[in-house]
Protein backbone atom coordinates (compact mmCIF):
# COMPACT_ATOMS: atom_id res chain seq x y z
CA UNK A 1 0.00 0.00 0.00
CA UNK A 2 1.18 3.21 -1.07
CA UNK A 3 0.37 6.55 1.30
CA UNK A 4 2.04 9.95 0.89
CA UNK A 5 3.18 10.83 4.02
CA UNK A 6 4.80 14.06 4.32
CA UNK A 7 5.71 17.04 1.94
CA UNK A 8 9.25 17.11 0.11
CA UNK A 9 9.79 20.43 2.31
CA UNK A 10 9.31 18.55 5.51
CA UNK A 11 13.11 16.46 4.99
CA UNK A 12 15.56 19.06 3.72
CA UNK A 13 18.85 17.67 2.28
CA UNK A 14 20.38 16.26 5.17
CA UNK A 15 17.56 15.78 7.73
CA UNK A 16 15.49 13.15 8.94
CA UNK A 17 11.82 13.24 9.70
CA UNK A 18 9.46 11.12 11.67
CA UNK A 19 6.06 10.27 10.44
CA UNK A 20 3.40 8.26 12.45
CA UNK A 21 0.41 7.43 10.75
CA UNK A 22 -2.53 5.67 12.45
CA UNK A 23 -2.30 1.42 11.63
CA UNK A 24 1.30 1.92 9.84
CA UNK A 25 5.03 1.49 11.16
CA UNK A 26 6.16 4.44 12.62
CA UNK A 27 9.19 5.63 9.75
CA UNK A 28 11.59 8.01 9.66
CA UNK A 29 12.35 9.60 6.24
CA UNK A 30 15.63 10.73 5.73
CA UNK A 31 17.45 12.99 2.63
CA UNK A 32 20.82 11.87 1.87
CA UNK A 33 22.36 13.91 -0.94
CA UNK A 34 19.10 14.71 -2.73
CA UNK A 35 17.86 11.48 -2.25
CA UNK A 36 15.05 10.09 0.23
CA UNK A 37 15.52 6.87 2.21
CA UNK A 38 12.81 5.39 4.19
CA UNK A 39 13.06 2.99 7.09
CA UNK A 40 11.33 1.93 10.52
CA UNK A 41 11.91 4.16 13.43
CA UNK A 42 12.20 2.07 16.17
CA UNK A 43 15.66 0.54 16.81
CA UNK A 44 15.88 -3.05 16.76
CA UNK A 45 18.35 -3.58 19.98
CA UNK A 46 15.79 -2.26 22.28
CA UNK A 47 12.74 0.04 22.10
CA UNK A 48 14.13 4.03 21.07
CA UNK A 49 12.96 6.26 17.95
CA UNK A 50 15.98 6.58 15.91
CA UNK A 51 14.31 9.96 15.12
CA UNK A 52 15.47 11.38 18.68
CA UNK A 53 19.07 10.19 17.52
CA UNK A 54 21.52 11.49 15.01
CA UNK A 55 21.82 11.00 11.77
CA UNK A 56 25.15 11.78 9.47
CA UNK A 57 27.21 10.28 6.69
CA UNK A 58 24.28 8.23 6.21
CA UNK A 59 24.18 6.57 9.12
CA UNK A 60 21.43 6.78 11.66
CA UNK A 61 22.81 6.53 15.77
CA UNK A 62 20.36 5.45 18.26
CA UNK A 63 19.94 8.15 21.29
CA UNK A 64 20.09 5.20 23.55
CA UNK A 65 23.00 2.75 22.69
CA UNK A 66 24.82 4.72 20.20
CA UNK A 67 24.16 1.39 17.81
CA UNK A 68 23.95 2.48 14.34
CA UNK A 69 22.46 1.68 11.48
CA UNK A 70 23.44 2.37 7.25
CA UNK A 71 19.85 4.34 6.04
CA UNK A 72 20.06 3.27 2.31
CA UNK A 73 20.25 -0.57 3.03
CA UNK A 74 18.72 -0.76 7.19
CA UNK A 75 21.84 -2.71 8.00
CA UNK A 76 23.43 -2.70 11.59
CA UNK A 77 26.70 -1.43 11.41
CA UNK A 78 27.62 -0.42 15.01
CA UNK A 79 27.63 -2.71 17.83
CA UNK A 80 24.97 -3.58 19.77
CA UNK A 81 22.70 -3.40 16.58
CA UNK A 82 22.63 -6.80 15.03
CA UNK A 83 19.41 -6.60 13.67
CA UNK A 84 18.61 -4.91 10.06
CA UNK A 85 16.23 -2.30 10.53
CA UNK A 86 12.90 -3.07 8.34
CA UNK A 87 13.17 -0.36 5.14
CA UNK A 88 10.47 0.33 2.70
CA UNK A 89 10.32 2.15 -1.18
CA UNK A 90 9.85 5.68 -1.17
CA UNK A 91 9.14 8.06 -3.82
CA UNK A 92 8.39 11.88 -4.80
CA UNK A 93 5.34 12.82 -6.29
CA UNK A 94 4.83 16.05 -6.78
CA UNK A 95 5.41 17.87 -3.52
CA UNK A 96 4.58 14.58 -1.65
CA UNK A 97 7.13 11.88 -0.44
CA UNK A 98 5.04 8.30 -0.89
CA UNK A 99 6.07 5.48 0.96
CA UNK A 100 5.30 1.56 0.36
CA UNK A 101 3.81 -0.36 3.16
CA UNK A 102 3.91 -3.90 3.03
CA UNK A 103 0.94 -5.27 4.59
CA UNK A 104 0.88 -8.83 5.75
FE1 LIG B 1 19.08 1.35 19.98
FE2 LIG B 1 20.01 0.03 22.10
S1 LIG B 1 17.99 0.70 21.74
S2 LIG B 1 21.13 0.75 20.39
Amino acid sequence: MKKAVCKVEDVPVGRMHPVDLEGLPPVVIFNLDGKYYATSNICTHAVARLSDGFFEDGQIECPLHSGCFDVKTGEATEFPCEIPLQTFNIEVDGDNLVVEFVVS
